[in-house]
């Protein structure tokens, strides 16, 4: 806005909807409050005076005083006389971004509906989400339709802290056949994915300073969540046998916990060889340190069946198993489980109990009659296959369109390929035009913690449909062309 009080080109209160449930004066006020906290109005900026604002909007003029008076009170307003009312200068100093009621974090901002059939936040590309586009969600509804229904009054009072005791028996059994591992349903716990289980295992295992493993590059999460409980993350370099266990003892021996990815590293897709597990379990042994087997997406291997997990190898109740059922079924069914090894149940739970007990009685039973009705079974096999068919399609169109820029490199599971950059380009300027090109690959730097990499892109192959793999492809060309056109 100008002195005269006329509102500036950049920012109109305009188009107040009448429609609204909500009274004027309060879409008044979201409007100013807003565009405050965006930005769109600066610290010290002049408001138009309260009569020429009730002209332009059709508005009692006491309508916009009290709303002014309530701007002031809540300290976004400032009346300063003569000089009029304008924004609290005093905001300058001060992050306002927290109060920003629609704001997307920095690493979602990019992520958009794509009007492409895609599931919103998804973009062809992607990472770590699964293939949404063939989940059975019929099926799906008519299952937590029917356990809504038969929902008995006794199954409304508080619950079992570890979570449905349907839903661990039938993990229990996918557990023993799938991934070789022998575990009773009373040492599992339902945990809100692999996330909530993390907060377990660091709430009832560290205290603030503990050392831990943790691979680099790897799953940029863990090294957050052990910062968050002020524990010391140490990054360990992986290579093509997974994490190196040698290099992790010589840099700290005595760390209390190791978290890694053993089927398919994160997000390089090595899968620990056995010497490595076997030397990893040792250390262990010795040390008495936890192992946290993050088993994220093992179900999707492309070659042969899937390994069997660590845990499966592990005689001394060190190794803490997660699962999670967020790549195969959907992540926003925050649906994870922890196997706790038999010593560490009780101390477990007890921290479940007060902290995050397991929640979402229809998802769990439903999982659990997804699981035991065979459609689980059925739904993995299409998913491999059709990940298998999409994975061929976007190596061979990137070998067509990229070739020039990136040496792919495919591990034999998992649900993304690495694209290793020939020559260096701008971090930043690769971002934007991937964003301009509406697709959703990473840059690995933020997978990248202590130990430095060459540049590459992490590409989600099970987003792409086979059928718009060509496009994506040279949408990619064009992305990596404009980058380094300006890099
Ligand atoms: C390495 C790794 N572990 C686990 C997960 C899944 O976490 P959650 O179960 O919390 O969705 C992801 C998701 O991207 C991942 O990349």
């Amino acid at each position: 806005m100008d002195q005269s009080g006329v509102l500036s080109p950049g920012w109109t209160i305009g188009g107040l909807d009448r429609s609204d449930a909500r009274p004027l004066s309060q879409q008044m006020q979201a409007r100013i409050r807003d565009a405050i906290v965006k930005g769109v109005l600066v610290p010290g900026e002049r408001l138009p005076s309260s009569r020429a604002l009730a002209s332009q909007l059709g508005v009692a003029r006491g309508t916009v005083e009290s709303v002014y008076s309530q701007l002031v009170g809540e300290g976004f307003l400032v009346r300063w006389g003569a000089a009029g009312t304008r924004v609290n200068p005093q905001l300058q100093a001060v992050d306002l971004g927290h109060l920003q009621r629609e704001k997307v974090p920095a690493e979602q901002a990019s992520q958009r509906a794509t009007g492409s059939g895609l599931a919103e936040g998804v973009r062809p590309l992607s990472i770590g989400v699964p293939a949404l586009d063939i989940f059975p969600r019929k099926l799906w509804s008519r299952l937590m339709a029917r356990e809504a229904r038969h929902l008995a009054s006794g199954d409304m009072a508080y619950p079992d802290e570890r979570g449905a005791l349907e839903l661990r028996e039938q993990l229990a059994s996918y557990l023993a056949v799938a991934r070789g591992i022998l575990c009773r349903p009373d040492q599992i716990l339902i945990t809100a994915g692999f996330l909530g289980a993390m907060g377990l295992m660091l709430r009832s295992l560290l205290q603030p300073g503990d050392p831990v493993w943790i691979e680099d590059p790897g799953y940029f999460r863990v090294g957050q969540a052990l910062d968050l409980v002020g524990a010391k993350p140490v990054p360990v370099p992986v290579d093509e046998d997974g994490l190196c266990v040698e290099a992790a003892i010589d840099r700290c021996p005595e760390a209390r916990m190791a978290i890694i990815t053993p089927a398919n590293q994160a997000p390089l897709g090595a899968s620990l060889s056995l010497a490595r597990r076997l030397e990893l379990l040792d250390w262990s042994r010795q040390t008495g340190a936890w192992i946290i087997e993050d088993d994220y997406d093992s179900e999707f291997r492309y070659a042969g069946k899937p390994l069997a997990a660590l845990k499966s190898l592990d005689r001394d109740e060190r190794v803490f198993y997660v699962g999670t059922f967020s790549k195969v079924l959907f992540p926003r069914l925050r649906l994870g489980y922890l196997v706790v090894p038999e010593p560490w149940v009780e101390r477990l739970r007890w921290t479940a109990r007060l902290t995050a007990p397991a929640s979402g009685l229809v998802e769990q039973r439903s999982v659990a009659t997804f699981m035991a009705e065979g459609h689980f079974g059925r739904h993995i096999r299409r998913m491999r296959q059709a990940y298998a068919h999409r994975r061929s399609a976007l190596i061979e169109a990137l070998q067509r369109h990229t070739a020039e820029e990136l040496n792919v490199q495919v591990p034999e599971g998992g649900m993304q390929i690495v694209g290793w950059l020939k020559s260096p380009i701008d971090e930043s300027a690769l971002g934007a035009c991937l964003r301009e090109q509406d697709l959703g690959a990473e840059s690995l730097r933020r997978w990248v913690r202590g130990n430095p990499r060459s540049q590459a892109l992490l590409l989600g192959f099970v987003t792409v449909p086979v059928e718009e793999t060509e496009a994506v492809a040279q949408r990619l060309a064009v992305a990596l062309k404009r980058a380094r056109a300006v890099s």
